[in-house]
């Protein structure tokens, strides 16, 4: 099945997510694989949006994230609970909107490029299991639209596969 990501580049950005979901949608359905979906959701992401650095943080133990599959520059490898937007984003449960990434207290550099980030948590049954990390080169990159449908894409994610681990049979 070869499925194409890009999309018009007259689209607003709200028009995009609007073409992109059903599109991403449509191509998880069935897959069970957890490593292959979020490689491939980090790739659909990239391609359809051109984001600068877009990828998974994934909870290993009680305080840390670990980096998972992701498009980009190479990144760091843990990040504890609490620690930089990612780690709060975590804490708190609730998705970082963040306009200037050097306002951020504690924010952590994994590139000296990026200026702007929203980070939203991948909640499964009502706990968080990782996160969606995007990075930008530019000031003012994220808004509310990009945190109402990354939000929906996170829930696709966690209807597809399963990150916690397997309950004991
Ligand atoms: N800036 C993030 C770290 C991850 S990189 O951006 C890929 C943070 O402060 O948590």
């Amino acid at each position: 099945m070869e499925t194409s990501f890009t999309l018009s580049s007259s689209l607003t950005k709200e028009e995009r997510y609007q073409q992109f979901i059903p599109l991403l949608a449509t191509y998880l359905a069935g897959e069970q694989e957890a490593v292959s979906v979020l490689a491939n959701v980090s790739a659909a992401l990239h391609e359809a949006f051109g984001f600068f650095w877009v990828g998974f943080y994934l909870v290993k133990d009680k305080d840390t994230l670990v980096l998972g599959p992701f498009q980009g520059s190479a990144a760091c490898f843990r990040i504890r609970k609490g620690r930089g937007v990612c780690g709060t984003a975590w804490a708190e449960a609730r998705t970082q909107v963040v306009p200037d990434v050097e306002l951020f207290p504690g924010h952590i550099a994994c590139s000296s490029l990026s200026r702007s980030e929203i980070v939203v948590p991948i909640l499964q049954e009502e706990q968080v299991v990782g996160v969606l990390d995007i990075d930008s080169p530019q000031l003012n990159q994220f808004d509310e639209i990009d945190r109402h449908y990354l939000e929906q894409i996170t829930q696709l994610i966690t209807q597809t596969i399963r990150l916690l681990p397997k309950p004991i049979a």
